[in-house]
């Protein structure tokens, strides 16, 4: 019997071949397609990024606005599509509300069981237009508040963030949201990439995939800790009030949410110290300094008593707060960030598969009988 070493949770383990992207600890580099995503935050935008993800080069101005135009008309949703949140709980978890809606959506796709590299590019950018609505509208609907229609004359994530909010973003906002959905778009291989190639890896087509991807991003341990970053900067209330939840909770052996990273380990993420730098900015813009040394202070807690830095989810948390989102749409707004990484990581599989099928070290009894 070959080896039969198990590996927890694939810690370490390298998955597949990809062009996508990778994590440089080393070099503290975030490698997307030959470049740096904390370079490519600061000098372009997401549709740029998005282009690069689904094409494979960076748009030239002519590129970037025909591919922005091709967004722009899938941003409608069929017709009645909302309908499908009149019968749902009202209480109902934005996260199921949008892996609910995905999964529905696929069936008015014609391309659905197309899985050529050009019908996967198409249902990318229809899914990248369209999960902002489902998002934003979803939401909308089950908190009884009117749908936003999308404004086409806003550019792509000054749209998102206006339909969330019903406001058209500040120039500052804007550029801010828009970072943050850069730094959010691809990050290699975590659970809800690898849950999309898994399920990819089977044939079935890319809604399935990011039907998937939204369940496993949902969780605390991943996706779901922007949300409780927020919830747990608002019980403390004040940096004093912070220090002693904290204290509190690491007495108790509790996991702070925000911190630690499997791949980072004992590093801070890079994206994490691009969005301290913009939560500054918008805080200044604001006067809420006093968010900006709640957060230093819990940083400096959890390191000096935990050796744990700050992934993206503890920074990027109280940016959203100050941008007006509701915290119950953090996640979806990263899983809706996340659709470009997604995208690239599905036609990828599709393109030059190989089924996902691990064996198991196998514990339990043998030779019984009934
Ligand atoms: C995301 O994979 C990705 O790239 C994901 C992501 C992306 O872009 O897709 O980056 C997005 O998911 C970021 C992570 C968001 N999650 C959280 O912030 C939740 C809190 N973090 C932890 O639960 C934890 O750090 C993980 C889940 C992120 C990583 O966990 P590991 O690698 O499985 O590490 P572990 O649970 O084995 O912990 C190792 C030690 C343990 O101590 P001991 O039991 O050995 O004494 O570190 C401790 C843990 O208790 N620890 C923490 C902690 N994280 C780890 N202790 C307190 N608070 C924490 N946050």
């Amino acid at each position: 019997m070959k080896d039969q070493t198990v590996i927890p949770g694939l810690d370490g383990v390298i998955a597949t071949e990809t062009d996508v992207s990778y994590l440089d600890v080393e070099q503290e580099e975030i490698v997307i397609k030959g470049y740096d995503l904390i370079e490519l935050s600061e000098k372009i935008t997401y549709i740029e990024l998005a282009h690069l993800l689904f094409e494979g080069t960076l748009p030239n101005k002519e590129e970037e606005a025909k591919f922005e135009s091709a967004l722009k008309k899938e941003y409608a949703l069929p017709d009645e599509f909302l309908s499908i949140y009149n019968n749902l709980p009202k209480d109902m978890n934005a996260m199921d509300a949008l892996r609910t809606g995905i999964s529905a959506l696929g069936s008015f796709d014609p391309l659905l069981e197309d899985r050529s590299t050009s019908a996967n590019r198409e249902k990318s950018l229809r899914l990248l237009a369209k999960i902002p609505n489902i998002v934003a509208n979803s939401y909308h609907k089950l908190t009884g508040a009117t749908p936003v229609e999308p404004r086409e004359d806003l550019p792509f994530s000054s749209n998102f963030l206006y339909m969330i909010t019903g406001k058209v973003p500040t120039a500052l906002e804007a550029e801010i949201f828009d970072q943050s959905l850069m730094v959010y778009s691809e990050h290699e291989m975590p659970n809800s990439t690898f849950t999309a190639r898994v399920i990819a890896s089977t044939q079935a087509d890319i809604y399935g995939a990011y039907t998937g991807a939204v369940a496993s991003l949902k969780g605390s341990l991943h996706g779901g800790a922007n949300e409780a970053v927020m919830y747990l900067l608002l019980e403390g209330k004040t940096v004093d009030g912070l220090e002693t939840l904290l204290f509190e909770k690491l007495k108790n052996k509790e996991r702070i949410m925000g911190f630690g990273h499997r791949v980072y380990m004992k590093k801070m993420d890079p994206r994490a110290t691009l969005m301290k730098k913009a939560l500054k900015r918008l805080a200044k813009d604001r006067g809420r300094e006093d968010l900006v040394e709640m957060c230093q202070r819990g940083e400096d807690i959890l390191r000096e008593e935990k050796g744990l830095y700050p992934n993206l989810d503890y920074y990027a948390a109280p940016v959203y707060y100050l941008l007006n989102i509701p915290i119950p749409l953090y996640t979806p707004v990263f899983f809706a960030a996340r659709a470009v990484g997604l995208g690239a990581h599905v036609i990828e599989q599709h393109d030059n598969n190989r089924l996902y099928r691990p064996r198991v070290k196998y514990t339990g009894p043998r030779n019984l009988h009934p």
